[in-house]
């Protein structure tokens, strides 16, 4: 058994917040454990919730192409969401369910070791880039302890709002290069506010 599926098998146990009695099925994540692109979004919705897995509703559809922009399928990369129970009536994740659900992620990051991850939408960009305003930091990168943190615009937004479909797109195309280019840009240890922004 993998280190990821053991971890599923836990997550599946918890019963920590309210919502957990409401779920169908948990959405821990899905996809390669030596992945070096991890993408978080927020929390399963209807289809997630049916399924058991992360992004295959509308808005994953538009996570699919947009991943076949950059020559990438969902089993190249990982994808995980910041709560893994779907809240009822697809209202926002609570902080405390934030909260208490941060254990499983942070050992998801810990089990992958990702080069890259990519935050979709303010709720793990919120985790990433504290106090950020997505609209400023959308297609922006920063380094910290080797690992690349990106946010990005969730792709539900471009669902709901057509004009920010090209902005999506547009950042996404930038990940392959970023990627490439994290191995010969140095760090700001000291100064977090002055890490390298590329
Ligand atoms: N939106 C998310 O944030 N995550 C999913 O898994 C589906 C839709």
């Amino acid at each position: 058994m993998t280190a990821l599926s053991e971890l599923y098998q836990e997550i599946e146990r918890c019963q920590q917040c309210e919502i957990a009695k409401y779920r169908n099925r948990v959405v821990p994540g899905e996809g390669a454990e030596d992945a070096d692109i991890m993408f978080i979004g927020e929390a399963p919705g209807w289809h997630e919730d049916q399924q058991g897995r992360p992004f295959v509703g509308p808005a994953g559809k538009f996570l699919d192409e947009l991943l076949a922009s950059i020559g990438l399928n969902r089993q190249q990369v990982y994808i995980a969401n910041v709560i893994k129970c779907r809240p009822q009536g697809n209202r926002d994740p609570l902080p405390s369910e934030i909260q208490n659900c941060r254990q499983w992620l942070t050992r998801q990051i810990e089990i992958i070791c990702p080069k890259m991850i990519v935050t979709l939408g303010r709720f793990s960009m919120a985790m990433y880039f504290p106090g950020k305003s997505i609209s400023k930091i959308h297609g922006t990168a920063q380094k910290r302890d080797n690992v690349i943190y990106y946010a990005m615009y969730h792709p539900a937004a471009a669902l709901h709002q057509g004009s920010l479909r090209q902005a999506i797109e547009a950042d996404m195309l930038k990940i392959p290069s970023l990627l490439a280019e994290a191995g010969s840009v140095t760090e700001a240890k000291q100064d977090p506010e002055q890490l390298s922004m590329f």
